[in-house]
Parts: C-alpha cells; structure tokens; sequence
C-alpha cells in the first residue's frame, strides 16, 4: 500500500490522479488533516487516513499496514523540517521500505537568500540518516506559480520584480505530480534523487513576452532592485519578515537558483514538458480571452 500525504492538497491530488490510471484504487492511501477535504478522494476509492504532521500518534496510526510513502513537503516552512521528521520516524516505526519526498530542485543551499528553503536540504539529511530507501523529488519552481505573482496586474501595469535576468526552468504542478507517480510505479527499490525541471529556462522578460504573444496586449517587463522591492512591499503594509522572505524568494531567481535544465521530467512523462507558451495560455487563459 502506498500511502500519499497532503493528498487533499494540489500536488497530491495531481499524484493521485495520474496513479489512479495506472494502478489499483485499493492500493492507495491517502493522509489528510481534514476528512471533509477528502470525500473525492474516498469516493474514488482511496483510504482515507486522517493524521497530522505535528501529531506522531495519528502518523502512526495512518502508516499501519504501509509500504511505500510520499513525503509532500509541509506549508509551514518555520517548523516543517521537526514535522518531516515526525513523519520519517513514523516510517522507521512502521518498517516502510521506501520515503519518497518532495523537495526543491535549488543548486547551492549555502548561497540561498531565502534562508527558509534550506528545510529542504535538511529534510534530505534526516531522510538519508534514517537509513530508510528513498526517493527524493528536487522539484523546480511551479509554472503556476507565475500566475500568482503576476497575475491580471501584469495586464495593467506590466511586471515588475526583482528577478532581473534570472531564469526559470518552470514546470506545470500537473506534470510534476504526473512525472513523481510515474516514477513512483517505476521505482526499483534503489535510492534516488531526481531532478524535475522543465526542457528549457525562461526568465520574466520571456514571460512578459510570451504573454504579449498571448493576449496581444502589451505586457512590459521591468527588473526592481531588491532593497527597492523588500521597501515597496513593506510600504503596502506586508510585515517585515514577509516581505523579506518574498524578496529573497526572487532574489534567489535573479541568482540562477533554478535555471538548470535536466532530463528527468521528461523521462517520467515520455514526452517534453508543457513549455512556457502552452503552460502561461492554461494559467493564464481567463485573462487572456478577457482580453
Ligand atoms: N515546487 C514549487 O514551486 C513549490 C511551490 C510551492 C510549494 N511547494 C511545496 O510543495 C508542497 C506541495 O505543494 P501543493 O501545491 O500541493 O501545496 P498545497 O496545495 O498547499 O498542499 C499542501 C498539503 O500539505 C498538507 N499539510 C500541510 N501541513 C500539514 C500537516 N501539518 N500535517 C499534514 N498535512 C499537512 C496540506 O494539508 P491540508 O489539506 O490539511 O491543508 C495540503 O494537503 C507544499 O507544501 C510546499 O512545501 C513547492
């Protein structure tokens, strides 16, 4: 039995549902805070394990009678990698034979700016430590990721961000969830890392571009200072530590973090990934027929 957490979350459902076309409903277990969110799931057949992160108990109880996990990475970044841990120790207690986790295709931990990515490379760590087989997913940035920080305003206004130059090997959450269930039935056994990224880098003057292709509106492309940014969005009202951690987020695009391109994506898939015209025309597809 194979057992998804966060599968009520957008990542896990996108798991499931491309497992669900390629193995038994019987065989999939799915970890949810909230049995309400998980009716489509349940009715699709999934077993429904209720538990959270932060509760070792209900981890233990929703390993019972579990082979194989995916770890989907925690959303609060400030205590996630004490929750992972909770979750590889329930593992350990369980005699799972494999933890498969998904982490962030980032090139240099030590360089980051935003210092909350480094959970990732630390959750990494305890999984090694662990002595657990795994399978560790470096995920790129999300394609869909665009939408929301750039949004309808982009039509307006034009993009403005502190990512200068930098580029992006973006990747639609749909086909990364596509490419780790895939991997997920392939699996061997052995201990692996994979690098999904998308088949080639875009910075946000191509996004620009390329949603002036699109809609045939004029969308400018204009690179910020970081400090300048950080100001702006304090001056709106955004707390410090938020804004900070946004700038840096961007800081880290500007730095080339994840403009890296490799196979495996496309390998998991059996064909090239969405490229940046045919994701941004699904992401960005009500303001563009607006327009
Ligand atoms: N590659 C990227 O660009 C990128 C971008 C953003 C985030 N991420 C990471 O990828 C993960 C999955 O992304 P997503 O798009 O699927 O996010 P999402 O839709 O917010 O889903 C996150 C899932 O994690 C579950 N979760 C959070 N805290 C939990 C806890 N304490 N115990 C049990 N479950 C918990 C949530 O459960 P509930 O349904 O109960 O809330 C939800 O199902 C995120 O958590 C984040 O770490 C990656």
């Amino acid at each position: 039995m194979l057992l998804i957490t966060g599968a009520a979350g957008q990542l896990g459902t996108a798991v499931i549902q491309h497992l669900l076309t390629k193995m038994p409903a019987q065989q999939i277990a799915g970890l949810v805070r909230d049995e309400q969110k998980a009716r489509a799931l349940r009715d699709q057949g999934i077993d429904i394990r209720v538990g959270d992160y932060d509760d070792p108990a209900s981890l233990d109880r929703a390993m019972q009678g579990i082979d194989r996990v995916l770890l989907i990475a925690g959303t609060d970044e400030h205590k996630r990698v004490q929750q992972h841990q909770n979750v590889v120790d329930a593992a350990q207690r369980a005699g799972v034979g494999c933890l498969a986790y998904t982490s962030r295709d980032l090139k240099d931990r030590d360089s980051l700016a935003n210092r909350l990515m480094v959970g990732h490379f630390q959750t990494e760590d305890l999984i090694k430590a662990s002595g657990l087989n795994y399978i560790l997913f470096r995920n790129i940035l999300y394609m869909d990721f665009i939408a929301n920080v750039v949004g309808e305003q982009a039509f307006e206004t034009g993009i403005q961000l502190p990512t200068g130059q930098g580029r992006v090997a973006f990747a639609l959450r749909s086909e990364l969830g596509e490419g780790m269930a895939n991997a997920l039935i392939d699996s061997d056994g052995e201990n692996r890392t994979y690098h999904f990224t998308g088949s080639q880098a875009f910075s946000f003057a191509d996004v620009a571009s390329t949603l002036t292709e699109l809609s045939g509106r004029d969308v400018t492309y204009t690179a910020v200072e970081p400090e300048a940014f950080e100001r702006q969005l304090t001056e709106k009202g955004m707390p410090d530590f938020l804004a900070q951690r946004i700038t840096g987020f961007l800081t880290d695009i500007k730095q080339g973090q994840e403009d890296h391109v490799r196979p495996d994506l496309e390998h998991f898939l059996g064909r090239t990934p969405a490229s940046l015209k045919d994701g941004l025309k699904v992401l960005f597809e009500p303001f563009i027929a607006a327009g």
